[in-house]
């Protein structure tokens, strides 16, 4: 017999989201489930009874009705104590569950002998898991909200323009924490011509930054800053002090903040005080992303908009909740995967392997029985960690400057006594050919240095093509002779060979800079 997946309407006041869209319907149908949906639930994401019943749903008219004759449950938000009231024993429930905040509930649903996989308890560091991982695909949806939120609340364009009427500057945004929520929030306000600037703790995103059209701004203190599985740690006071000069500089400068900076089992870190944010322009916004877990900002209200000192601050807590059917489409995808790995016989019913250690860290009550937490994951070692850095020490900051200034002025004299002595003792010719050599490696090492990273690829290929430049020796070999006869015409099988390396040089060269054009178009929006 197929199994019955059923979908309630979410009862967390203000959700808009639902666990599955009629189009992730049709998909479990194939699975070989039957789907049950409670009527009105897709309402507010802007899918209606119809259309679940155009995907091959059936409707249930009440939510008692529906977590009876279901076997497993969809849903988003945690479960209340009557939704943990309606369900039975061997039915599965499938939600956010945050088992380290929610001891009771944990106690609740033992006692209701189920089984429940909370997608909050997801190895996200397994590459197969990424498919199911909820936690990524919301934080995407709630980052690029919250630019849409600060350039609602914005009095100005996010993009600099040239109008008639005078030259508009560009928005200057800071991210503060550049994970999931943050990267999704860098892309969107770059992608709205805003100059975007971000920090994290953990160096490693540094490059995602840049190669997402942002500039990653260092705090001037060298500390580790990951805390392991690619989650942040709390900092040392030395560090904070430091990140806190930071963050004044950046919230002077810049019209909008937006903030997700998050530890795991830990209170946001506290990263934007009172003063700065009465240091920044009027009409500026702070975004704090962290309003639930305390907030990143000192004067942050959960789940309000409120202007304090002429800035105006965002606390909403149900950012992924405001764009439900985006939020929706993606949640109800990742359900889908993980239905797909429960469910590998395509029979419509569901195998809890508690020896697949994706399904075994979401299984936080097996047929109830807490399961939660599990074993660590066996993962493959990390390569060994690089020779430490000698620790810089912040005291002796001044000292140090000096020291390498000596060093630099002992380096151009041993420098300058090598060219006086290639210069007194070599010929008159190689001197000239040595200078321009010189020249050429200093010339390439600044442009090559001043050139992003992710754009080195299409340089290289640009630089390809430039030294086609060789071609001019094949040109000069097929020239005519010069006036006066001073060159002579070189022999036959020089002049042909002349033409092949022409003909060879132009593939490259136009090649080339074709190449270097297609990339480049790659990086344009
Ligand atoms: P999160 O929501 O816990 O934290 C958000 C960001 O805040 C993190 O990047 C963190 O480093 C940063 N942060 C914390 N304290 C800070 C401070 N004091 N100042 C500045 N920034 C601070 O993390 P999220 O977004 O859920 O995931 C973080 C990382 O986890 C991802 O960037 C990724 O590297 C990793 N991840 C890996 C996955 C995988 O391996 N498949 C899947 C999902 C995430």
């Amino acid at each position: 017999m197929p199994q019955v997946i059923g979908v309630p309407k979410e009862t967390t006041a203000g959700e808009k989201r639902v666990a599955t869209v009629p189009e992730v319907v049709e998909k479990l149908i194939k699975l070989g489930f039957s789907v049950k949906v409670e009527s009105g639930a897709g309402d507010a994401a802007d899918c209606s009874d119809e259309s679940y019943r155009a995907a091959g749903a059936q409707i249930a008219d009440s939510a008692a009705k529906l977590w009876a004759e279901s076997d497993i449950v969809f849903k988003i938000g945690v479960p209340s104590a009557e939704e943990v009231g309606l369900m039975h024993e061997g039915q599965t429930l499938i939600t956010f569950i945050w088992p380290a905040q929610n001891p009771e509930l944990m106690q609740q649903l033992a006692a209701r002998k189920v089984t429940v996989l909370a997608i909050d308890a997801l190895p996200r560091m397994l590459s197969r898991a990424q498919k199911m991982d909820a936690l990524t695909s919301q934080a995407g949806v709630a980052g690029y909200r919250a630019v849409i939120e600060a350039a609602n609340a914005f009095g100005r364009f996010f993009n600099g323009q040239i109008t008639a009427a005078g030259k508009v500057q560009p928005a200057k945004v800071f991210i503060a924490g550049a994970g999931v929520a943050g990267l999704a929030a860098i892309g969107t306000a770059a992608s709205l011509g805003a100059i975007v600037r971000a920090n994290d703790t953990r160096a490693e995103v540094a490059d995602q930054v840049v190669s997402l059209g942002g500039e990653f701004v260092k705090v001037d203190y060298e500390e580790e800053g990951s805390g392991g599985g690619g989650y942040a740690k709390v900092m040392s006071e030395g560090f904070q002090q430091a990140q806190r000069e930071m963050y004044a500089k950046q919230a002077r400068e810049v019209d909008i903040i937006i903030t997700t900076a998050l530890i795991p089992g830990k209170p946001a870190p506290r990263l934007i005080t009172a003063e700065m944010v009465k240091s920044m322009k009027a009409g500026s916004v702070i975004v704090d992303m962290a309003a639930e877990r305390g907030g990143n900002c000192e004067l942050t209200e959960p789940g309000k908009a409120v202007v304090k000192h002429g800035v105006t601050i965002v606390g909403y807590t149900d950012l992924a909740s405001r764009l439900a059917k985006q939020s929706s489409t993606l949640y109800g995808t990742n359900l889908f995967r993980l239905t797909e790995e429960l469910c590998k016989t395509k029979d419509g019913v569901i195998n809890v392997n508690m020896e697949d250690d994706a399904i075994r860290g979401l299984t936080v009550v097996k047929e109830g029985n807490i399961t939660w937490p599990p074993p660590p994951l066996k993962l493959p070692a990390p390569p060994p960690a690089k020779a430490a850095m000698p620790p810089k020490a912040p005291k002796h900051g001044e000292a140090s400057a000096p020291a390498s200034a000596t060093r630099t002025a002992v380096m151009f004299g041993i420098a300058a006594l090598a060219f006086w002595f290639v210069g007194a003792n070599a010929p008159a010719a190689f001197l000239g050919h040595f200078t321009v050599f010189v020249l050429a490696v200093f010339v390439g090492y600044m442009v090559v240095w001043n050139v992003t990273p992710a754009l080195h690829t299409p340089l290289m290929s640009v630089t390809n093509a430039i030294s086609s430049i060789i071609a001019i020796g094949a040109l000069v070999q097929i020239a005519p002779p010069m006036m006066g006869g001073t060159v002579a015409r070189p022999e036959a099988w020089i002049h042909w060979l002349a033409w092949v390396g022409i003909a060879l040089t132009a593939v490259n060269m136009f090649g080339g800079f074709a190449v270097t054009q297609r990339m480049l178009q790659m990086f344009r929006k």
